[in-house]
């Protein structure tokens, strides 16, 4: 099975945090659906809004889990406000470059709960302005960046500690 393919560690690390609570989350930017089908399988899906300019691609998540999905379909991160619910996560996989991603993390952060996680994916040397616009937000909000192939997530300097250690 190919990486992309996958459960992604973002995805896993909420599994662990969560386990099987019920949680509200984001995906922004789900093209064909293949990572939300796996958010939809690993977590306690309550509620999960799908955002993307094209979102119709994903429709069949919404004929599949009904309620349970929200598509958005539109442009980050000024569709963030559609959201009224504070979220659990966020993933944010949409445009890679610096000044998309830095607008991303602004517009979606402040849509989590207080103890909710941000994280995305395609963190690695191949999109090194997506990179820095995640470090520079990870400094802005003095959250410590944890990642995996490929993924990113802010957690606190505590948080970072005790989950490394897992
Ligand atoms: C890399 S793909 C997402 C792949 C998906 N997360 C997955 O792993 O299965 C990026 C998607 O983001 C959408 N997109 C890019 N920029 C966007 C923006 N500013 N607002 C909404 N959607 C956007 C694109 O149309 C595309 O469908």
């Amino acid at each position: 099975m190919k990486a992309k393919n996958m459960t992604r560690p973002f995805i896993k690390f909420l599994r662990d945090v969560y386990e099987d609570r019920p949680v509200i989350g984001a995906e922004v930017g789900v093209l064909h659906g293949v990572n939300a089908e796996y958010i939809l399988r690993t977590l306690n899906i309550e509620r999960l809004y799908l955002v993307d300019n094209d979102v119709k691609r994903a429709k069949f998540l919404k004929e599949e889990h009904g309620e349970k999905v929200i598509l958005l379909n539109g442009w980050s991160p000024g569709i963030a406000s559609k959201v009224t619910e504070p979220l659990d996560f966020v993933y944010i996989d949409a445009i890679h470059e610096y000044e998309p991603v830095l607008e991303d993390c602004r517009g979606w952060y402040p849509k989590l709960k207080r103890d909710g996680f941000l994280g995305g994916h395609d963190y690695f040397d191949r999109f090194p302005g997506l990179m820095r616009g995640v470090q520079e937000f990870a400094s802005e909000v003095g959250k410590t960046i944890m990642s995996g192939v490929w993924d990113w997530w802010l957690v606190t300097e505590e948080q970072s500690i005790r989950y490394s250690s897992q």
